[in-house]
């Protein structure tokens, strides 16, 4: 038998109620904070997230589905050209018989020696900003952007951890000039995250707030963590020693615990901060604390992504056990002119939507939708009828299931009751001449008999 992939899964109803609920609440409000919603490809150039997240990052050197991609319809001549190359590569030697020859250089000249490296995207904000450069987005002024889809890590699978997993995100993007660098951004895009989990009924949840400086702060924090790490890396794992050398600021991801109390000994990012960051910072702080919402100052915080300056932030909640960050953001106020494009300061989050489910309080029953009635059709020929009235319930924006005509009448009233309808109407020959059908109240049990025309109403008042 063939099973869905380790790491991926299949969401069934009724827990699709529940993402649905979840989705639709994030919309609503994301509409109320003027965001609008972009949908960019699900696989980019790896180029694009391997600058952007960066080289030292777990995502990037570990976890990325990355392959080469041939492009466009292979030639015959091509696909034999391909085989001679994968030959040589193999054997120097039949290699250099080849170096010569017309159709290897030629191949050659034109780059397509080895085909383009692409990468199912690991997350969603690379995209956005690549897209933002890419139809030149700040002719708009402020871009405030939302999305919601899949996003693809090779991360060994757990509770709350999948390899296929989905974010719900934002990002607010735009020249300096359009307000996207001040502070009360960050304040409105966490303020809303607020909102949006207190709407979904999500209790118990901690924002934790740092700022992580900009460029040239996180240059001398650096060289103090370097010469910190200096006499005692070596008693650390092989990831952070590496760490200590290419990206010293990584050392903050590692999980080892053996390493941790050699991490809570080392300088702090807050300690190395310019004036310009620390008075972004404290107005931030400034704007939560006089619009109400809680926060919890961790200066252990750095993220796990590389393009971030200034503000970041997750919202953890405890009830999710090892992976308990609901979601994470931050500023990132560098990341377009990484990536070749304008000056344009940046401030977004992602929510891990597994996660987010995992932490509602409700469950699926509660935000299904139950048929409001469910037509009975009695006797052959009685089908016909059902599909007429169902018709027009459904115009009605009733929720109808049908049942079949062969069915008995016991048997379709237990299955209306176990599809939770509230109503069951019975059509059978005598109904249709009479132009009046029965309706019953399935909760109830009262019966009544109620004429066409009037039918959609009589359930539309018993709701
Ligand atoms: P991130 O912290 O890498 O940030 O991911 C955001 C959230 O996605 C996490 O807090 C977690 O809830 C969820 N998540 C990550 N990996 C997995 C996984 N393997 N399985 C289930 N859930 C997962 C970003 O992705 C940034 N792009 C956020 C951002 C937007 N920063 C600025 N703008």
């Amino acid at each position: 038998m063939i099973k869905a992939v380790r790491g991926t899964r299949d969401l069934l109803p009724p827990d699709t109620a529940l993402w649905n609920f979840v989705e639709a609440t994030a919309r609503d409000v994301f509409r109320a904070y003027n965001f609008q919603e972009i949908r960019t490809p699900i696989f980019e150039e790896t180029q694009l997230f391997a600058r952007s997240v960066g080289e030292e990052t777990d995502i990037v050197s570990k976890e990325m589905y990355t392959w080469e991609d041939r492009g466009g319809t292979q030639s015959e001549k091509f696909s034999e050209f391909l085989d001679v190359v994968a030959r040589a590569q193999q054997d120097p030697a039949y290699k250099a018989t080849l170096d010569n020859t017309e159709l290897y250089n030629k191949y050659l000249a034109q780059g397509r020696l080895r085909g383009q490296s692409l990468t199912l995207r690991p997350e969603n904000t690379a995209g956005v900003v690549r897209a933002y450069i890419e139809h030149k987005l700040w002719d708009r002024g402020l871009n405030k952007l939302f999305y919601i889809g899949p996003q693809f890590r090779r991360e060994r699978p757990q509770k709350g951890r999948y390899r296929q997993f989905y974010q719900i995100g934002a990002e607010a993007i735009g020249p300096p000039t359009s307000g996207s660098e001040s502070p009360a951004r960050d304040a409105e895009i966490l303020e809303m995250l607020a909102t949006f989990l207190d709407r979904l009924g999500i209790t118990g949840w901690t924002l934790e707030l740092n700022s992580v400086g900009c460029p040239a702060d996180r240059a001398r924090f650096n060289e103090a963590l370097k010469k910190a790490l200096e006499p005692v890396v070596s008693q650390m794992c092989d990831d952070c020693q590496r760490r200590a050398v290419t990206n010293p600021l990584r050392v903050f991801d590692c999980k080892v615990p053996e390493d941790q109390p050699i991490i809570d000994g080392l300088p702090r990012i807050s300690q190395f901060l310019d004036e310009g960051c620390r008075k972004h910072f404290d107005e931030v702080k400034e704007i939560l604390k006089a619009v109400g919402v809680e926060f919890r100052e961790n200066d252990r915080l750095v993220r796990g992504l590389d393009y971030y300056t200034r503000t970041a932030f997750e919202f953890t909640h405890g009830a999710l056990g090892a992976q308990n960050a609901i979601l994470g953001g931050g500023r990132y106020d560098g990341l377009s002119e990484s990536l070749g494009g304008p000056q344009a300061p940046g401030i977004g989050f992602a929510i891990g939507e597994d996660r987010l489910v995992m932490s509602v309080g409700k469950s699926a029953e509660e935000v299904s939708c139950k048929p409001d009635v469910y037509i009975a059709p009695l006797g052959e020929g009685m089908n016909r009828e059902a599909a007429r009235l169902a018709r027009e319930l459904r115009r009605h924006d009733l929720v109808v299931e049908l049942g079949d005509e062969s069915f008995r009448l016991k048997k379709s009233f237990d299955t209306a009751d176990k599809l939770g309808a509230r109503f069951a109407l019975i059509v059978g020959e005598n109904e249709v001449k009479a132009g009046a059908f029965s309706l019953k109240n399935l909760v109830t049990g009262e019966q009544v008999s109620v004429p066409r025309a009037d039918l959609a109403q009589a359930i539309q008042v018993r709701k």
